[in-house]
């Protein structure tokens, strides 16, 4: 039987388990990515390991989150990450120089090879034909120690495309047009594949902000063949000897597929505060907006910043609005600047914000309270953008620029009508202008690197090992499509304290309930309670970790979204589902639980009590038996320890 992309990928790298799906598989991984959000941890995770030197093809450690230098906590941490680089065989990349997946589907992303990285939205280096994954720092932390990332072999979600994006359309509306029939969760297990007759009218920084917002589908990874537009990109960056065709067999098999006609398509919004919640943009064209931003790891590349300013040539952004942007590397910012495209938006009244993720998160630039913030980027849910009341709308950057100028939500193929604009068409140069001359090589002489670690960069807690009897309060109970952010929030103010776990931990849960730290601390030990794909979003580590350092020991729910689940294993917290979801019904927060861990059973079902309402609560555990042992171990870092110790 013929084979898809992905799943050509996967065998070439399969260290253990049968391609079957749903079943544990353990894939070598060629490189790593880590940014500074996840990666001080994920370094301090790999320091415990012993291990003296990385032990894959290649590790790229990114600074490009949080650049904000009010004080020591972030420059130190900077620091820290350049010296565990230098020291560790890692490249480093410097605050700067760009958004991590912009700066690796530029330099790094290989057709063929595997990629995992601390960031949920990895899977954008799958633009090029790679199998790129997002898990939490300690899966890549481990990868980086030479083992194999272990998963669920995923099922096959085909889309099939054809026809051609009309003007003023454009990849964004692709992805959007994927969420409205996935929503938040459709993608969960799987792996999204693109194929037939449409891939090739897509432009690799088109395939990136498809395979980018796949993340928000809950999907594995999202995957593009390597096609001769591959080729020519590669070339364009310099690096067409690391070119393979990869495309599916023509008996390939899919679990399911999606067929979308990209001639057909029209501009999309996403709604706050779900990248689900997808209309047409006509749906609520003419919505007074406050705020644009432009950027972000899923639309900042060159082909996005020549559309915004082919689009605000010679207009003015409306007085009403506030627009800035943030280019998504040196190597674009160069190129617009070049091509006068940074010109164009700057005569009309954009701000330039730094090559960072920074907005994309709220810092430095955050809706105003009860504002409409338009964004390119993917994510809208509450809070992540600073605060409760901006509402964030998803949309191209063909939609924010149209909208800047006339201050209301605009459809821009209706805006380029009026003004008699010419489509966009995206030229790629023959060569971009490339220049590689922030990127830091690992030291020839490792021996030599002393670490300087500021007084924010604590050590790690230490876990313990799971007790005989678990018991102790419903901490927290809360409802469906719980985020990471709502679990572990990010922002300016949170941000510094990410290698800081006794700190960041005083903010868990801080958006849902503000006692929540100091209630789970006097109780020493604790439950949560929550309802369908809790913990989706981001990959941090943080909203694992910190909850189990307050005395988190089990999360009861109806289902949960895949990192975050691996990051409950990797930090000894036990996830549970209920085999009958009613069961929800019956659990109050304040109730106490208690559950005997012989009784656990990998994959199977088991008995836990409720021991204020004296009934018993049927669960089961969503592992296999190596999990379940890492969790009674009190998490990976001590099951595997020993072991890597060289
Ligand atoms: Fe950065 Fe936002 Fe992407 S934080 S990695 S630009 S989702």
């Amino acid at each position: 039987m013929g084979r898809t992309v992905a799943e050509k990928i996967i065998r070439t790298h399969l260290v253990e388990g049968e391609m079957r799906r749903g079943e544990r598989i353990a894939l070598r991984m060629d490189q790593t990515l880590t940014q500074d959000a996840t990666g001080t941890l994920a370094y301090l995770e790999f320091e415990a390991m012993g291990v003296a030197r990385v032990r894959t093809e290649r590790s790229v450690s990114y600074v490009d989150h949080n650049m904000i230098q009010g004080d020591y906590r972030n420059p130190d941490d900077h620091r820290y990450l350049q010296d565990v680089a230098a020291r560790h065989g890692i490249i480093f990349s410097p605050p700067g120089n760009g958004i991590c997946h912009q700066l690796h589907v530029e330099r790094f992303a290989e057709p063929g090879k595997t990629l995992i990285g601390s960031d949920s939205h990895t899977p954008t280096s799958s633009a090029v034909g790679m199998l790129a994954i997002g898990a939490g720092g300690l899966d890549v932390a481990l990868a980086m120690a030479g083992e194999p990332f272990c998963l669920p072999m995923p099922a096959l979600l085909g889309v099939r495309l054809v026809g051609t994006l009309q003007p003023f359309v454009s990849a964004k509306d692709v992805i959007l047009e994927v969420l409205r029939h996935t929503d938040v969760n459709g993608g969960v297990g799987k792996i999204i594949e693109y194929f037939g007759p449409g891939v090739k009218n897509l432009s690799v920084p088109d395939r990136a902000t498809i395979t980018n917002m796949g993340a928000e589908t809950g999907a594995t990874s999202s995957v593009f063949p390597s096609d001769e537009v591959t080729r020519r990109w590669l070339r364009s960056q310099g690096r067409e000897s690391s070119w393979v065709e990869l495309s599916a067999d023509d008996d390939a098999r899919y679990d399911e597929i999606i067929d979308i006609d990209l001639s057909e398509l029209e501009p999309m919004v996403a709604q706050p505060f779900q990248p689900g919640k997808v209309v047409r943009v006509s749906a609520l064209e003419g919505m007074a907006i406050d705020q644009v931003m432009f950027g972000s790891c899923t639309n900042s590349s060159l082909r996005d910043l020549l559309s915004i300013g082919h689009l605000l040539d010679g207009q003015k952004i409306a007085s009403s609005v506030d627009a800035g942007i943030s280019p998504g590397s040196r190597q674009v910012l160069l190129e617009a600047t070049e091509r006068g495209a940074l010109s164009k938006m700057i005569r009309a009244g954009v701000r330039l914000l730094e090559v960072s993720c920074g907005a994309c998160i709220g810092m430095g630039f955050a809706p105003p309270t009860e504002g409409v913030s338009l964004r390119t980027i993917n994510r809208n849910f509450l809070g992540r953008c600073g605060h409760k009341t901006g509402k964030v709308y998803l949309v191209s950057p063909e939609v924010a620029a149209a909208s800047a100028v006339t201050g209301v939500l605009t459809d821009p193929r209706a805006f380029a009508r009026d003004r008699g604009l010419e489509p966009f068409r995206f030229s790629m140069p023959e060569t971009f202008l490339i220049d590689d001359g922030l990127f830091e090589a690992p030291s020839p002489e490792p021996e030599t690197i002393v670490i300087r670690r500021g007084p924010n960069i604590a050590p790690l807690p230490e876990m313990k090992a799971m007790e005989a009897t678990v018991r102790g309060e419903v901490l927290l109970k809360v409802g469906d499509d719980i985020t990471t952010d709502h679990i572990m929030p990010a922002g300016a103010k949170i941000l510094p304290l990410r290698s800081n776990i006794p700190a960041i931990a005083e903010h868990v849960f801080e958006v849902v309930d503000a006692s929540f730290p100091a209630r789970a601390k006097e109780a020493g030990s604790g439950f949560v309670v929550g309802g369908a794909n809790y913990g989706q979003g981001s990959s941090r580590e943080h909203a694992a970790i910190a909850p189990r350092y307050l005395g988190v020991r089990a999360v009861i729910v109806k289902s949960f979204a895949r990192i975050h689940l691996a990051n409950l294993v990797n930090f000894g917290i036990l996830p549970l589902t209920f085999v009958d979801e009613s069961d929800y019904d019956g659990i109050d927060q304040g109730d106490h639980l208690s559950l005997e861990t012989e009784h656990l059973l990998a994959g199977g079902a088991f008995i836990i009590r409720n021991e204020t309402k004296d009934r018993p609560i049927a669960c089961k555990t969503p592992l296999g038996q190596e999990d379940l042992d890492v969790v009674k171990a009190g998490g990976k870092l001590n099951y595997v320890k020993e072991r890597l110790a060289v």
